[in-house]
């Protein structure tokens, strides 16, 4: 084997063994919760938002040209949000600004993530995918209050 390729084969495996490294810190460091796909029977189609306890939340939401339910998410500070997403029609993005957030609707399918919310404000949801002629107007929002004095 020549000299030269060698040495590419011995850094291309040592530039994979760098992106796997860093993968698995990033996912260490950050908590950073993949999103999960769940199965079929589990589908919805209504949007909605539940609350499970006073910090717990699941958001149901829906993707469609060109809009997400619900449009508007009201959660105290400190919540932790079960995102659950999927699609009427195509395939949309789904980014909250400010979180480490990226999933993909799709119609058929469920994704899944989790998110916390520490710090009071309104969160942009967009979408991020180009799903037609109103992509850019696609966008819900979090609000995400002081906890109610009691
Ligand atoms: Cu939905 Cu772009």
């Amino acid at each position: 084997m020549d000299k030269i390729e060698k040495r590419i084969i011995i850094s291309s495996l040592a530039l994979m063994g760098l992106f796997v490294f860093s993968l698995l810190y990033a996912r260490n460091k950050y908590k950073s919760d993949v999103p999960e796909c769940l199965p079929y029977d589990k589908a919805y189609s209504e949007p909605k938002v539940t609350k499970l306890d006073d910090k717990t939340y699941q958001v149901f939401s829906v993707a469609q040209m060109w809009q997400f339910q619900p449009a508007e998410i009201y959660i105290p500070v400190g919540s932790e949000v079960d995102f659950y997403l999927t699609s009427k029609d195509v395939v949309h993005g789904f980014n909250i600004a400010g979180k480490n957030v990226n999933m993909m609707a799709v119609y058929g399918a469920i994704n899944k993530t989790t998110v916390k919310f520490d710090e009071p404000g309104v969160y942009d949801i967009i979408c991020h995918e180009y799903c037609g002629i109103g992509h850019q107007n696609m966008r819900a929002q979090v609000i995400v209050n002081y906890p109610s004095a009691k």
